[in-house]
């Protein structure tokens, strides 16, 4: 009998952690929703404490979806008790608290006397709050999994102790995550092997592995984990994650799958869901995903060359590891048209992977129906692209109801933009030395706001000649950076919305810092 692997999706909390990756609530319930159906066993929503939209996220999804839901906490109480109140009502919870145990970290954030004078002080120190919290966390909740950040570089004695505290305060998860992508597969798989037999209570807990992708070896030391005792990985869909992003759950798992003569582990995954879910991501993230990627690139089954042609056509096995069909990746792609009816819709759209409420279906219609008329044929990417979009944005945003531009030849280029944001219109109209320039000078005038511009790039998305292109404009503000992602079969209105949509973003930066339950600035401070 082959052991079970735990898969724990973080996509919706390390994975919105991803450079230009901004999720709306809905978005995220949607994407919790098709991570349930791709039976994932653990869905790590976010980071309730750190702002209003966190907390709502992880309270909906909690209570939307069947399998456990983990809320992240820093090892402090007013993370823990957000932590807590966020799942509190939902069918399945785990709280998630983790502490800095290496020194690079005890050195940067614990630096403070308050939290001892050197640094045998200052990892005692650590022991105990992580002890604590643990314990106040499991006063709460049942399911308490505690993470060592920055285990990859911890010293392995130390993180023993830190471990072996934490099993003892009531953790019955213990996550040791490669933060910064540092280690080396033998080096990992060591770390994990080395904690089975020093840590003594080891028996009572469940050994995760959370590798990043720093050096391009996330999947290598997982898998390298769970060959020498994690029985937990975590993942996210595409990759996804804070810089380099983390181990790749589809990876991981048809690593998994297809060498199963060489493992004696199995996940519960249904792989055919595996592209339509990296779709939904890419869709609602904005990140897309290389044409080369293992597994989900658009050129994963793709075999170019006269050579490998002709042996696939005598014998899939020839150069096929695995089938497409096995990932849901399926060929036939002309789905539908503008005499399709919602019916038609609504059930391509579920076999597509998503669940829409009778509200959201009567929006997706009507975005399909206005794409039906410009395309003849609308593929499964134009609807997928189409749901990305526009359909879960929320009303508090910019929405461009109405443009018109005038440019040519010795003319003078002219826009008008009429936007509406909570019902309210705002309208303008100016010039510009272009086009896109002219529409996003009427767009700053409607506004009353300038918005300095760091790139904008254009691309095509679909196929065809009729293909859908893709506008990304990334502007400059607070001290940050925003990108916004619009699509049309008209790149003049794509360039719109993404300058809009980069808006939005910026707006709901401001917001969240505004009603944050704590001060930003605490959350990078040592827990
Ligand atoms: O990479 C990391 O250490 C993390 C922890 C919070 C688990 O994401
Ligand atoms: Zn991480």
């Amino acid at each position: 009998m082959s052991e079970k692997i735990i898969i724990f999706d973080t996509t919706l909390r390390d994975g919105e952690q991803s450079p230009g990756a901004s999720l709306t609530v809905m978005e995220k319930v949607e994407i919790a929703r098709q991570l349930e159906k791709l039976n994932c066993d653990v869905i790590e929503a976010g980071f309730p404490v750190s702002s209003p939209a966190q907390f709502e996220a992880v309270k909906r999804i909690s209570g939307e979806v069947g399998i456990v839901v983990a809320a992240l906490a820093r090892a402090k109480e007013i993370d823990i008790k957000s932590a807590w109140d966020s799942i509190k009502e939902g069918e399945k919870k785990r709280i998630h608290t983790f502490s800095s145990t290496s020194d690079y970290h005890i050195i940067g954030k614990f630096g403070h006397e308050r939290y001892g004078k050197t640094l045998e002080e200052k990892r005692k120190t650590v022991i105990q709050m992580s002890y604590d919290m643990v314990q106040y966390a499991k006063s709460l909740c049942d399911d308490v999994e505690f993470s060592a950040e920055d285990a990859g570089r911890t010293d392995l004695v130390y993180l023993s102790e830190v471990v072996e505290a934490a099993i003892e305060a009531g953790a019955t998860t213990i996550n040791i995550p490669d933060t910064t992508g540092y280690t080396m597969p033998k080096e990992f798989g060591y770390k994990i092997a080395e904690l089975k037999k020093r840590v003594k209570n080891i028996d009572k807990a469940i050994i995760s592995v959370h590798c990043h992708n720093d050096l391009g070896l996330a999947v290598a030391n997982s898998i390298s984990g769970i060959e020498n005792g994690a029985r937990q990985v975590e993942c996210t869909i595409n990759g996804l994650g804070e810089r380099a992003g983390n181990a790749s759950l589809e990876e991981i798992v048809m690593a998994l799958n297809v060498r199963k003569d060489l493992f004696n582990f199995h996940t519960d995954v249904r792989t055919k869901e595996i592209y339509n879910t990296s779709r939904m991501v890419s869709g609602f993230s904005g990140i897309i995903v290389q044409p080369n990627k293992a597994i989900v690139g658009e050129n994963a089954f793709a075999h170019e060359s006269g050579i490998h042609q002709d042996g696939m056509l005598k014998n899939r096995e020839t150069y096929e590891i695995m089938t497409p069909e096995s990932v849901g990746v399926n060929k036939t792609k002309i789905v539908l048209g503008r005499h399709s009816g919602r019916h038609g819709l609504k059930s391509r759209l579920y076999e597509l992977g998503y669940n829409l409420s009778e509200e959201e279906l009567n929006k997706a219609y009507e975005s399909f129906i206005k794409l039906a008329d410009k395309k003849k044929e609308v593929f499964d990417d134009d609807i997928r692209i189409m749901m990305g979009d526009e359909i879960f944005k929320d009303s508090s945003h910019y929405i461009l109801d109405y443009m018109q531009v005038n440019s040519g030849t010795n003319a003078l280029p002219t826009a008008a933009v009429r936007i509406i944001k909570n019902g309210t219109e705002l309208s303008d109209s100016a010039t510009g030395d272009g086009p896109v320039d002219a529409l996003f000078n009427a767009i700053d005038r409607a506004l009353g706001m300038e918005s300095l511009i760091e790139s904008y790039r254009v691309r095509s998305v679909t196929s065809g000649r009729q293909a859908l292109g893709e506008v990304s404009v990334r502007i400059r503000a607070e001290g940050k950076s925003f990108t916004g992602r619009g699509v049309s079969t008209d790149i003049i209105e794509a360039s719109a919305k993404a300058y809009l949509s980069s808006i939005n973003q910026r707006e709901m930066y401001n917001a969240e810092k505004k009603n944050s339950f704590i001060n930003q600035d605490e959350l990078t401070e040592a827990v």
